[in-house]
């Protein structure tokens, strides 16, 4: 599949940047590639790039040379060189998101701080008597942990109420989930209810789905919803992001996933004029009321290097074929093949068609291996990290009364699910790694029950 067609999560072809090709013998090759990952402890199997992503050392080079110069002459750096820096790191971003103008672009520590920006704004509208008490916030059930807790800590003790939607999974199409939607903001407005703000997953984390976004707002805005946040975290770098199509409000996405950069940054975009919308920056500073761009350009005293780098990404992206986007879809492609050869291997189902997965793809884990809870998914991912040296998040997938579940080869219920990724650094025997581990397990009749210790 090409990547256009993955673009917002629809088949909708919007080729608007050809990124200047190399020569091909400028492209990197096998070597190379290895030589900028060279800093991975080896003999790991990391098919978890979407948990902490990763950076190589021709960007950590970059990196330090941001540090030094800071070090070298503060005040220089701090008078002339990362105001202009930072706004470089945004120029190159707003181009890349398609935004009418680069102060719609924040730069942020990561998601979960966009988070915290959108929800205090919500917050606040709620203390100050401007949203009436039990108008709602909507979002999927599986909505990252980090975003739910900031609604606990900033929206519900102030009278918000919230509704939660389940995530059909295994999901086979958009429909499914978009008409799960529906219903769920028909029940945020109930009673007179006002929905205040919809909060939609780009591509969830766990578990993980490429979600029909433009779609989803869409059917907000038909629904009378007042704002829409996109909680983008994995999408740059995952599927190409064009926030005007996609016609949020709000919409996140971390660069230190998939596109390279060292931890942490991420770019915020805010489609109205932040200084109209009350929006700020969670840590306030010298720039308090200048603008969230310019509020989060200086948070007090700290490293702001991680975010001087993203030209040095551009350069770095595009010495692989098709840049970014050429990265972008061999990832897709192969995590797809992976997924797909586990599947195969185990006897059991991807948790979305392949045009619903990105370069991170769920696999049903055998019945056998008796995931019952939380817990023991938890015990298993730590066995394979500890004793196989293969780092892997697994899903636990609760089943509801009367829900029959998917079954395997071996007709058991499939109750877990792991998330595979694929990024430039991989090779195949990765996954082999993964898939050997877990049919030994089965073969010895191992269970999460009587597990080795960790
Ligand atoms: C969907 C989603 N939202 C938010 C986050 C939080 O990202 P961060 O820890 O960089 O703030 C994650 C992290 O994996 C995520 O998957």
């Amino acid at each position: 599949m090409a990547a256009d067609d993955r673009r917002n999560g629809d088949s909708t072809n919007h080729n608007h940047r050809d990124p200047k090709k190399p020569r091909l013998s400028e492209f990197l090759t096998e070597s190379d590639i290895r030589s900028e990952f060279a800093h991975h402890h080896t003999g790991v199997a990391r098919v978890n790039n979407g948990s902490f992503g990763c950076c190589p050392s021709s960007v950590l080079d970059a990196q330090r040379e941001w540090q030094l110069r800071f070090l070298r002459q503060p005040d220089e750096f701090y008078f002339n060189g990362l105001r202009r820096g930072l706004l470089a790191s945004r120029a190159v971003i707003s181009d890349l998101i398609n935004a009418d103008d680069v102060d719609e672009v924040s730069l942020v520590d990561n998601a979960t701080t966009a988070a915290a920006i959108v929800l205090q704004r919500v917050g606040r509208c709620f203390s100050e008597g401007r949203y009436q008490k039990e108008d709602t916030v909507v979002m999927f059930h599986c909505a990252f942990q980090s975003v739910k807790k900031s609604i606990q800590a900033y929206v519900s003790r102030v009278g918000g109420s919230t509704v939660e939607v389940r995530l059909p999974f295994p999901v086979s199409s958009n429909d499914e989930i978009v008409s799960a939607f529906r219903e769920g903001l028909k029940k945020g407005r109930a009673n007179g209810r006002t929905v205040r703000l919809a909060i939609i997953d780009h591509i969830t984390s766990m578990p993980c789905v490429l979600m029909p976004v433009r779609e989803l707002v869409k059917v907000c805005r038909e629904e009378g919803v007042e704002e829409v946040f996109v909680d983008a975290a994995h999408a740059i770098g995952s599927v190409k992001v064009d926030v005007k199509e996609i016609g949020a409000d709000y919409y996140v996405s971390n660069l230190h996933k998939w596109f390279f950069c060292p931890p942490s940054i991420a770019f915020f975009y805010c489609k109205k004029r932040s200084s109209e919308l009350d929006v700020h920056h969670p840590v306030v500073s010298h720039e308090f009321g200048n603008g969230l761009a310019i509020e989060s350009a200086w948070i007090g005293t700290r490293d702001y290097s991680s975010q001087l780098v993203v030209p040095s990404v551009m350069e770095f992206v595009k010495r692989f074929e098709g840049g970014i986007d050429g990265i972008m879809e061999r990832n897709h492609d192969e995590a797809v093949r992976m997924g797909l050869m586990l599947c195969s291997a185990w006897g059991t189902n991807l948790g979305s068609p392949p045009e619903m997965c990105v370069g991170m793809v769920m696999i049903g884990l055998p019945s056998k291996l008796c995931v019952e809870s939380d817990d023991d998914a938890v015990k298993l991912r730590a066995y394979l990290r500890v004793h196989r040296s293969v780092e892997v998040p697994v899903y636990f997938l609760g089943l509801r009364d009367g829900e029959e579940g998917v079954k395997d080869k071996d007709s058991g219920v499939i109750t877990a699910y792991v998330r595979i990724s694929r990024q430039v650094y991989n090779e195949t025997e990765d996954y082999e790694r993964l898939r050997d581990a877990i049919t030994e397990l089965v073969k010895d009749q191992r269970t999460c029950q009587n597990l080795p210790p960790v």
